[in-house]
C-alpha cells in the first residue's frame, strides 16, 4: 500500500517554489489558498491564475453563484467534537470578531455572533442502510448526543482558559431550557447547550470581501472558464483545458473545485458530492424584529437547523448525509496514476444546480423535513404555512471521516488537491489558505498531516475496483460519519424528484 510519504514534495527536501500556479475554483479553499500564496514571500516570483466557472459575461462574478461558498449565512462555531478542528476554529474566529475598520473581516454586517444552540438526542438514528458494511476498521457511529456532548466537551475546555468566555457558555439539560434560550416559544431536542461564542457569516458578502484581499495583491490573474479536463505529459499535470478549447499552463495545479472536484480527478472513492437542501421564507419587519435575539439553532439528531434572518429572509437548512446524483462524464477524470486506464464510463456523483436546471426543485421529502424544522424551532401559524420564496441544493464534497482532503496527489507531479470540505469549512475563511498553503510547502500541520492525506487505500480499493471491471468510482461507498449528519444516507436525486410533486420552486 502506498503510504502519503510518496507525495510530492518529499517533505525532507527543501521546498522550491514552482514557477505557475493554476487554482481551478475560487470558492473558499482556492480563493483563500490564492491570498495565502500571493502574500508569502517564497511565491513571490510564482504567477498565479484562479480559474472558475463563473458566467465570463459577468466579469468579476468569483466564485460562481452555486458554489457552496456562496448563500445568505453560514455557521461559525468553534463547537467541534474533533480537538485538532476545534482549536482550528477558534483561531478563525478572533479573525471573524475583528470589526474595528470597515475592511475588517467580521465588520459591516459579515459576521454576527448571535449564539448558538446545539442540541441533540439520546436516542441513536437508525443504521445507515447504504453506508459501508460495520466491519473491520469501522469506528462506532457517533450519535448525534455523541457529537453534541463531545463538542460541549471541547468548547468547555477551550472556555475553561478564558473565564469571560466560560461565562458564555450553558448546558442546556431539558426541552425547558432549550425553549428559554431559543426565545421563539419553540424547542428542538432533548439535550444541548448554548454557545454564545459562536454566530454566523454572510458567505457572499465575505467571499466578496476575500475577493477584493487578493485583488489588493494584484498577483492573481481571474479566468471565467469551466476546466473539461487537465492537461498532462506522462508523468505530470501540466494545466487544464476550458470548454471552450484554451489551455491554461502551469507547473502546479491546485484542483479546489469543491463538489466538482470528483468529475476532474479520480479521487479514488475518497470524497463525493451530497446535495443539501435549504429553504428561504420571506419573513416581515415585525417578525425580523422578533427573531433578532434568537441564537443559531442545530438539532445533530436530525441535521436541521435554522439561522437568524437578515433583511426579511429566513434559511432553514439541513446538514445531511444529502443526496448523490450519479452522472456519466463525458471526459474520463484524470486517472489515479499514469499506468492507471481510465474507466470506459466513469460515473460520479456531481452537483445539479439550478444554473445548469433552472426548473430544478428539492426533493418533497426535503422540503418536509425544512418545514418540520420551522413548525418545531420557530412555531408560529403564520410562518409555518408560507411557502419558501426559494429553494436550493446546495452540494458537499463528503468525505468518509469528515476530514477536508488537501495534499499533494500520490500519482501524479504537479498536481494538488484542496478539497472534501464535508460540509464544514466556510468558517476557516480567514485561515484555511495559510493552512493549505504550509501543506502546499510541504509543512502541514502535524495534527491535520493524517487527516487531510491522500488516502491510499481507499485509491487502492478503487483500483480493485476497476480491475474487476467496474465502471463505478465507489461513490456510493462514502457515507460521512462523523456524528453531525441526519437523514438517511444515499439517497439519490433523482429517484427522490420522480416521487416529489412538481410544486415547490427551486432557485429564483
Ligand atoms: C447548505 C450548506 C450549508 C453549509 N453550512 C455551513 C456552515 O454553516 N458553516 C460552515 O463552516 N460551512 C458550511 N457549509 C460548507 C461550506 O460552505 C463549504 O465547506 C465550502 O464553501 C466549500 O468551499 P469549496 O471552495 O471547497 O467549494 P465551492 O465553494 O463549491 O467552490 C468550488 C468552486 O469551483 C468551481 N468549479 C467547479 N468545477 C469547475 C470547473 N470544472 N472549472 C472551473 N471551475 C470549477 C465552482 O464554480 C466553485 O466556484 C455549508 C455548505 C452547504 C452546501
Ligand atoms: C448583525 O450585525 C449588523 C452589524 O453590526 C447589525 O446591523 C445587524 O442587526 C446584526 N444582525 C443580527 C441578526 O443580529
Ligand atoms: C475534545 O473532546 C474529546 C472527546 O471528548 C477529548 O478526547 C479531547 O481531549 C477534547 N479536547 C479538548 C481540547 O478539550
Ligand atoms: C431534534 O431532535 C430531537 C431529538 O432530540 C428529534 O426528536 C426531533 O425530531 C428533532 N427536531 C428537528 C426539527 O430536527
Ligand atoms: C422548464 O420547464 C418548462 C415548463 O415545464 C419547460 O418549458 C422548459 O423546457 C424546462 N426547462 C428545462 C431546462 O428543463
Amino acid at each position: 500500500m502506498a503510504s502519503s510519504s510518496t507525495s510530492l514534495p518529499p517533505s525532507a527536501s527543501p521546498f522550491s517554489p514552482p514557477s505557475s500556479i493554476l487554482i481551478v475554483g475560487s470558492g473558499v479553499f482556492g480563493l483563500s489558498t490564492a491570498l495565502a500564496l500571493a502574500r508569502r514571500h517564497v511565491f513571490a516570483r510564482c504567477s498565479i491564475t484562479v480559474v472558475d466557472r463563473s458566467d465570463p459575461s459577468q466579469p468579476g462574478a468569483f466564485p460562481s453563484p452555486d458554489a457552496a461558498s456562496v448563500d445568505t449565512s453560514r455557521i461559525v462555531r468553534a463547537d467541534y467534537a474533533d480537538p485538532a478542528y476545534a482549536a482550528l476554529a477558534d483561531e478563525a474566529q478572533a479573525e471573524w470578531r475583528k470589526q474595528d475598520t470597515p475592511a475588517s473581516l467580521g465588520a459591516q454586517g459579515r459576521y454576527n455572533e448571535t449564539g448558538l444552540l446545539l442540541v441533540g438526542d439520546a436516542t441513536p438514528p437508525e443504521p445507515p442502510a447504504a453506508a459501508a458494511p460495520a466491519g473491520e476498521g469501522s469506528k462506532p457511529k457517533l450519535t448525534g448526543l455523541d457529537y453534541v456532548r463531545m463538542s460541549w466537551a471541547n468548547v468547555s475546555s477551550l472556555a475553561a482558559k478564558n473565564p469571560e468566555l466560560a461565562a458564555r457558555v450553558q448546558e442546556l439539560p431539558d426541552p425547558d431550557a432549550i425553549r428559554a434560550a431559543l426565545g421563539t416559544g419553540g424547542s428542538s431536542g432533548s439535550w444541548g447547550y448554548i454557545n454564545k461564542n459562536s454566530g454566523w457569516a454572510d458567505a457572499t458578502a465575505s467571499m466578496a470581501w476575500l475577493l477584493d484581499q487578493v485583488q489588493q495583491t494584484r498577483r492573481v490573474d481571474f479566468v471565467a472558464g469551466t476546466v473539461v479536463s487537465l492537461e498532462h505529459d506522462e508523468t505530470t499535470v501540466t494545466g487544464a483545458k476550458l470548454s471552450d478549447g484554451r489551455v491554461l499552463s502551469a507547473d502546479l495545479v491546485i484542483v479546489a473545485a469543491g463538489a466538482w472536484t470528483g468529475g476532474l480527478v479520480d479521487l479514488g472513492g475518497q470524497a463525493v458530492a451530497t446535495g443539501q437542501v435549504l429553504g428561504y421564507i420571506d419573513i416581515t419587519e415585525a417578525e425580523q424584529e422578533k427573531l433578532a435575539n434568537m441564537p443559531v439553532v442545530l438539532n445533530l439528531s436530525t441535521g436541521l437547523f435554522i439561522i437568524p434572518p437578515t433583511d426579511r429572509v429566513l434559511k432553514i437548512a439541513r446538514h445531511a448525509y444529502g443526496y448523490i446524483n450519479p452522472v456519466t462524464l463525458p471526459h474520463p477524470p484524470l486517472p489515479l496514476s499514469p499506468t492507471h486506464p481510465p474507466p470506459a464510463n466513469p460515473t460520479v456523483s456531481l452537483p445539479r444546480t439550478s444554473l445548469i436546471d433552472s426548473n430544478l426543485s428539492i426533493p418533497a421529502e426535503g422540503a418536509a423535513d425544512l418545514r418540520r424544522a420551522l413548525r418545531e424551532m420557530i412555531p408560529w401559524p403564520a410562518l409555518c404555512s408560507r411557502p419558501f420564496r426559494r429553494t436550493r441544493l446546495c452540494w458537499y464534497s463528503d468525505t468518509a471521516t469528515g476530514d477536508f482532503l488537501i495534499d499533494y496527489h500520490p500519482g501524479w507531479r504537479g498536481l494538488f488537491v484542496a478539497t472534501g470540505d464535508s460540509g464544514h469549512a466556510f468558517k476557516f475563511l480567514p485561515v484555511i489558505g495559510d493552512k493549505i498553503a504550509d501543506c502546499i510547502a510541504g509543512a502541514c500541520p502535524p495534527e491535520f498531516r493524517a487527516k487531510w492525506a491522500w488516502k491510499a487505500a481507499s485509491a487502492s480499493a478503487s483500483a480493485a475496483g476497476s480491475g474487476s471491471g467496474s465502471d463505478s468510482l465507489a461513490w456510493s461507498t462514502v457515507v460521512t460519519e462523523d456524528g453531525s449528519r441526519g437523514g438517511t444516507p444515499g439517497l439519490v436525486l433523482a429517484d427522490e424528484l420522480a416521487k416529489s410533486p412538481k410544486e415547490v420552486p427551486a432557485h429564483d
